[in-house]
């Protein structure tokens, strides 16, 4: 038997269904798949492209609790054999230990065997035969009855655990902002799954190995992940000697394996310790460059002027202002004034006056814009947004945030136009 690899997905480091399928050939005898982070993989397309004619084997080490979406029902269910792992590391952690789902009631007997040292001890106790000996390979890999009950307790909990570890995955969403300057990228909301990983990935190898040194020197204990298994030594060595193919290298493992910096998740993690890392990252990407936000004042007038004359279509009032009518504005709604410093030019503000927004920044990065109005609704929440119909930059940059015009306002040709978020996002 022979392994081939495939590659990751481009945008995530869970494995390629299409690369599967390119590697898949009528001698393939089974299709071993990681859920990695805890993110289902879509083993459904994959069975039904092959016509239900190879086994699946899933790796669920990361996905306990995890939903697949085809199903509604947990991850685990779809392949002949499933493992999920209780390693210390994992989301229900007790040491050591794991579970091996059988859904194959050929393997069943099989696993029952393997289990019990390679013995037919199983129909020992159950009766069926008078005594017990050897009947197959197999080996120790029952839990102790102590690692059981510690199990045990944890399982009686899952909701607990789980419900604890996606609020610290939440808290890391929502309170780091990527950096428009890019010194980071978060995952996306659709990589949240069981919580089992939070994960920045970073462009630049050299920026990750100072990011992850400045995390050691405020305590904060990250780990760099995913090592491509086509390029451990193991599977060079057994390639050099001819036992195993060569394969087309795996381009995108091997990116992810040098940008992907998980941060601390656990259960019981404190609230303390959670808004320290956050503080950690948010002082890191500003190192960097990273445009912050700060308290407008009377320094930034001319140029927060400037650009609201710049972005003169963006507005409803159309008239280019003056200095004295601006600052005239601010002074009396300072408190609600944002500016968004950069090397220390200002390129984007931000202002609100009882919810009514106005937004606009300079800046050619992406990102400078989502930093504003995310900094800002985490601050004041529920801000109201209202965007001309013919500027289909805004409604582009509202659309992707996942607001969407409220539909009686556009059917009532109201101009500007009130957006909503769409609550089925
Ligand atoms: C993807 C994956 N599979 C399998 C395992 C092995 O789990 P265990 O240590 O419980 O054998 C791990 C452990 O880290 C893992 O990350």
């Amino acid at each position: 038997m022979t392994l081939v690899f495939a590659d990751s997905e481009k945008d995530q480091p869970n494995v390629s269904v299409s690369d599967i399928m390119k590697q898949v050939t009528d001698k393939a005898k089974a299709i071993v798949v990681v859920h990695y982070a805890g993110v289902p993989v879509d083993v459904h397309s994959i069975l039904e492209q092959t016509n239900h004619s190879i086994p699946i084997v899933e790796d669920c080490a990361h996905a306990i609790d995890s939903v697949d979406p085809k199903t509604g029902d947990y991850v685990g269910k779809a392949g002949c054999l499933s493992t999920f792992s209780f390693h210390e590391t994992k989301n229900i952690g007790i040491g050591e230990g794991g579970l091996l789902v059988v859904n194959d009631k050929k393997l069943w007997r099989k696993a029952q065997i393997v289990r019990e040292k390679g013995t037919n001890r199983t129909d020992f106790t159950a009766g069926r035969v008078a005594f017990y000996t050897w009947v197959d390979l197999g080996s120790s890999y029952l839990l102790s009855d102590i690692d059981a009950v510690m199990l045990w307790s944890a399982l009686q909990h899952i909701d607990l655990i789980q419900n604890a570890r996606l609020a610290v995955w939440d808290a890391y969403d929502q309170k780091l902002l990527c950096p428009p300057n890019c010194v980071y990228n978060k995952p996306s909301k659709s990589l949240r799954a069981n919580a089992h990983m939070y994960f920045l990935e970073f462009n630049d190898p050299e920026m990750r190995t100072e990011f992850c040194k400045a995390m050691k020197e405020n305590d904060v204990l990250v780990a760099t992940h995913y090592v491509p298994l086509d390029a451990s030594p193991f599977i060079e060595d057994q390639r050099s000697k001819i036992l195993l193919p060569a394969g087309e290298p795996c381009v995108q493992a091997t990116k992810g394996s040098k940008s992907l910096v998980c941060l601390p998740l656990y259960a019981d993690i404190s609230t303390q310790e959670v808004k320290k890392i956050i503080t950690a990252v948010i002082e890191f990407a500003l190192s960097k460059g990273a445009p912050r936000l700060v308290a407008a004042d009377e320094d930034h007038w001319e140029q927060i002027r400037v650009l609201r004359n710049q972005n003169i279509d963006c507005f409803t009032f159309t008239k280019d202002i003056t200095r004295d009518e601006h600052w005239n504005f601010m002074r009396k709604h300072s408190d609600t004034y944002r500016v968004t410093v950069q090397d220390g030019k200002c390129v984007g503000f931000i202002g609100h006056v009882e919810q009514d927004a106005r937004l606009a920044t300079s800046a050619k990065e992406k990102g400078v814009a989502q930093l504003m109005w995310e900094s800002c609704e985490q601050e004041v929440g529920g801000l109201d947004v209202k965007v001309l119909l013919d500027n289909q930059r805004s409604l582009s940059f509202f659309r992707k945030l996942g607001y969407v015009p409220d539909a009686k306002a556009l059917e009532d040709g109201q101009n500007p136009v009130v957006l909503h978020r769409d609550t089925k996002l």
